[in-house]
């Protein structure tokens, strides 16, 4: 299969990295523009990037093909001009993605963000393609509402600490149902972006509040939840409550989730759901898809962000300490903020995207088949 250009808009913040990282050499993906801010044009990459992807756990130096790239201005005129891209990244802060994302679905292109900015919109799919695919029917809508050319479309990625929870319940929730979910994110600093987080405020500290979290947690998890019916994404309609807190960790989100499930079940069950849990990425070997999206562990000091957090390369969502507790249960889950929560669940929607077929029209077809 020919490989699909791509660009990467912000590719050297804490989510770029990581999309330099996965796509460097990527059998379906192809980089052919890299992007920064105004005054790292015209720089090479390696010149003008603090590296931090390695020190994920991924021991690796920057790759040799991107090292010496030369970093375009953040602009739709900059694709244009790359020639040969079909899929535009964003890892671009919320504020300068929107409008850029928008003038890339119009003039033709797929938008694949990680970005918050469209995350809301009725019309712009959420997706984990585990467990949402069928979101994507929606895309005809926006395309006619929006008046996107082409192949044009924006698609989201959820927030990171998002990422992680849908992943652990949606076994959880086709198997026995969910009634009411209370959950307190204990979220690492790189989350904050690599100059996000005051070194003062967070060293040997504990930070009770992070702007805007607790409600993309709560209403992103009832919209990747929700299904697609009578032509729009219904959301789940479980409660969701949420506390979300900064801790003095590198990389990993750790979540300990309290739930209650519509039907009666164990917590031996509930760890079986989760274990045998597999979706379409699995099925259809993406290249960047793990084995199994949840691991789940059996000690009780399991999991921790310094020895779990790249399992699977940090694909895998690690669960533990599933345990009956009151009228429900409770479990902790840990999730990779920069890869499955980041870069990697953008990545592997553009494999899916890729191997379904770009084309608008190969793609509906290939829904409905
Ligand atoms: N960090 C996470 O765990 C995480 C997880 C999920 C989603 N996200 C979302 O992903 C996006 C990126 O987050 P991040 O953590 O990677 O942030 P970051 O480390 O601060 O990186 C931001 C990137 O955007 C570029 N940029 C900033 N302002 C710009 C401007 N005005 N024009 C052009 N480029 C600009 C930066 O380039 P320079 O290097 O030149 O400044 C850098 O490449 C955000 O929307 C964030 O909310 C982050």
């Amino acid at each position: 299969m020919k490989k699909i250009g791509v660009a990467i808009f912000g590719a050297t913040g804490a989510i770029g990295q990581q999309f330099v990282r996965f796509l460097a050499n990527n059998p379906l993906l192809d980089i052919r523009i890299i992007t920064a801010s105004k005054d790292k044009i015209g720089k090479r990459y390696a010149d003008c990037t603090s590296w931090y992807a390695e020190t994920s756990g991924n021991g690796l130096e920057i790759p040799d093909s991107i090292a010496g790239m030369h970093l375009s201005e953040t602009s739709l005129a900059a694709v244009k001009e790359a020639g040969g891209v079909e899929i535009v990244f964003s890892a671009l802060p919320s504020d300068v993605s929107r409008d850029l994302e928008f003038q890339s679905a119009e003039a033709g292109f797929w938008v694949v963000s990680k970005a918050s900015s469209n995350r809301r919109d009725p019309l712009v799919p959420l997706l984990v393609p585990e467990i949402n695919t069928e979101h994507l029917q929606i895309l005809p809508a926006q395309r006619s509402k929006y008046k996107f050319g082409g192949n044009g479309a924006i698609i989201s990625d959820p927030n990171c600490t998002t990422s992680g929870l849908v992943l652990a319940l949606k076994p959880i929730l086709d198997n026995v149902g969910i009634k009411r979910v209370v959950v307190t994110s204990l979220q690492s600093m790189s989350g904050a972006g690599y100059t996000g987080l005051s070194p003062v405020a967070i060293t040997d500290n504990v930070l009770p509040f992070i702007s805007g979290e607790e409600i993309k947690l709560r209403d992103e998890t009832a919209k990747i939840l929700g299904k697609f019916q009578d032509g729009k994404i219904n959301n789940a309609t479980f409660p969701v409550y949420s506390s979300c807190i900064r801790v003095p960790v590198d990389y990993g989100h750790m979540e300990d989730v309290y739930f209650e499930t519509g039907n009666e079940c164990g917590a031996e069950d509930l760890k079986r759901f989760m274990k045998r849990f597999r979706g379409e990425p699995q099925e259809m070997g993406l290249p960047s898809a793990p084995d199994c999206p949840i691991v789940v562990r059996e000690e009780e000091n399991r999991p921790q962000p310094k020895l779990d957090v790249n399992t699977n390369h940090g694909m895998s969502v690690v669960v533990g300490r599933v345990r009956e507790q009151g009228e429900g249960f409770r479990m902790m889950v840990l999730v990779h903020n920069t890869v499955r929560g980041g870069a990697g669940m953008a990545v592997l929607n553009a494999e899916y995207l890729a191997k379904k077929g770009l084309d608008k029209m190969a793609f509906k077809e290939s829904l409905s088949a």
